[in-house]
């Protein structure tokens, strides 16, 4: 099954060589780090959770053309031409399509300890310095301003509302990225977390501060 890892991770690397940097490779090397980390912590099977930290983003629907809850059947595909155990390829399948989130007033599926795990890496390189960069980058290439003060975030009821909704970068801080700290379910990367969404939180107060020209020596 080692083996197997290091295909699936050239695999993947190869394929997500050129996309942008909020979801490129390098996102992908980072949550499966975190990932191995945390299940060095939590416990579940190491090889679930390496492979489906691998293929969380394999199909993503605003890199895919639009096609939601696809990674199940793209890492079928891949899992298979690389001969896994069929029982294995299941657990893995349980797991991409559950990973992301899906609006704040959506409530998270339940599952496997390797989902739980997966997807707190992938929430905990949603937050913090990298999560802030991450969000901007989004925001230029989609051409949304930083801030809108006349524009409120909307807590989205629905998956559809949620990633059909047009809105400035600053709004995604309150839509998601700010709610992700209670939505990590393990205790490994609810450690994690704390600290990534001070800075996160600091670096919203200061840029409304700024943006307020609340300066202190006016
Ligand atoms: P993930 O890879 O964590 O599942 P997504 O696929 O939802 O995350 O998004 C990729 C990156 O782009 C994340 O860092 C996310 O916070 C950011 N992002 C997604 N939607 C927006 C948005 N509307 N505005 C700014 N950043 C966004
Ligand atoms: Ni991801």
């Amino acid at each position: 099954m080692h083996e197997k890892i290091d295909q699936l991770r050239e695999i993947v690397e190869e394929k997500f060589r050129n996309e942008s940097a909020d979801h490129d490779w390098y996102h992908v090397e980072r949550v499966l780090k975190l990932a191995e980390f945390i299940q060095g912590k939590e416990g579940g099977n190491l090889e679930v959770v390496q492979a489906a930290a691998l293929l969380h983003d394999i199909s993503d629907h605003k890199l895919n053309g639009g096609i939601k809850n696809d990674c199940a059947r793209v890492s079928r595909e891949i899992l298979t031409s690389l001969g896994a155990d069929p029982e294995f390829i299941e657990c893995v399948c349980e797991i991409v399509d559950r990973v992301s989130f899906k609006g704040a007033g959506v409530e998270d599926e339940t599952g496997s300890i390797e989902l739980a795990i997966v997807r707190d890496a992938d929430r905990l390189d949603a937050i913090g310095a990298i999560g802030i960069a991450r969000a901007f980058h989004y925001g230029g290439k989609r051409n949304c301003s930083l801030y809108d003060p006349d524009l409120a975030p909307s807590l989205h009821a629905s998956f559809e509302a949620y990633s059909s909704g047009e809105s400035h970068t600053l709004n995604h801080f309150f839509e998601k990225l700010l709610l992700l700290k209670d939505r990590l379910t393990t205790p490994a990367a609810q450690e994690i977390g704390l600290e990534r969404h001070e800075l996160m939180q600091h670096f919203v107060d200061s840029f409304l501060e700024e943006w307020n020209v609340n300066v202190k020596w006016r």
